[in-house]
């Protein structure tokens, strides 16, 4: 199946909120992120919106692999978008991200936190963000992959959810427009007023919230939203604690590996 990307229609869009910003289409690379990064490292660091039909090296948080469409017909929608930001403080950065795209998706799709958007306990789409420091700047890189037809990948420890699901027909590029623009304004919001604002928005979406859960380092609890900061509030036997950096799951795990 050809693809028709709206590259025009999004640049029309944003760019006036996002003066130098361009739309790249490009039908293979290694990783929509990865580019950004090499780009951004070399002095690149205009905003771009870069869409691969297919990455032959995806990536996911914590060093994982993303895997995503093989074929690159529009199964899976991966893409990076990378801006010059300025935020007065950058947590819950990645949390203000993932309400943004779950809030232009659909009402059911949840949170997990930090990032992670799900549809009935089902992985849905994953996002990974990184940072380049040019000269004075900040480049932030925001990568996002989004299960549009369920993959066949069976190596994961939970069955994926996708989007046709809930939004029958739906097609990548259509996904694409819908949600750069809502994106790019949350993104500049965020950067003028934090996360704070967005507590209440990302409590409606909690996949979490009031469900026990299971740290990476063995710590247990209920899980009991999060802070203005973005991290993960956690009722333990030893009370609150502020969960920042780990990986939490909904079941118990057999391998814990501390990350927090
Ligand atoms: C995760 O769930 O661990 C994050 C997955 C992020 C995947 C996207 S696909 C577009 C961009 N390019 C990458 O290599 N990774 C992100």
């Amino acid at each position: 199946m050809t693809l028709r990307w709206p590259a025009e229609a999004i640049w029309e869009v944003v760019s006036p909120l996002l003066p130098g910003f361009t739309v790249e289409i490009l039908p293979e690379i290694d990783s929509t992120n990865t580019e950004l990064m090499r780009r951004a490292r070399a002095g690149q660091t205009e905003p771009v919106l870069l869409v691969a039909e297919r990455q032959t090296a995806g990536r996911g948080r914590l060093g994982r692999e993303w895997k995503s469409d093989a074929q690159g017909r529009g199964e899976t929608l991966t893409f990076s978008l990378g801006l010059p930001l300025v935020p007065a403080d950058w947590s819950g950065l990645s949390l203000a991200v993932g309400l943004s795209v779950a809030q232009s998706l659909h009402p059911r799709l949840k949170l997990k936190w930090p990032n992670d958007i799900w549809l009935e306990d089902r992985k849905l789409a994953g996002i990974l963000i990184e940072t380049a420091s040019v000269g004075t700047q900040r480049y932030a890189v925001i990568g996002i992959g989004i299960n549009i037809v369920a993959p066949t990948a069976t190596d994961l420890r939970t069955p994926p959810a996708d989007l046709r699901e809930v939004l029958p027909e739906v097609l990548a590029p259509d996904v694409l427009a819908h949600l750069v623009p809502p994106l790019i304004q949350a993104l500049q919001r965020f950067e003028q007023f934090g996360f704070t604002p967005l507590v209440s928005g990302f409590a409606e979406r909690d996949l979490l919230l009031g469900r026990e859960v299971v740290c990476t380092d063995g710590t247990t609890g209920v899980a009991r939203g999060v802070n203005a900061s973005g991290a993960l509030l956690l009722h333990t036997v030893s009370g609150l604690q502020k969960i920042s950096s780990a990986e939490v799951s909904v079941r118990p795990q057999t391998n814990p590996a501390c990350a927090n």
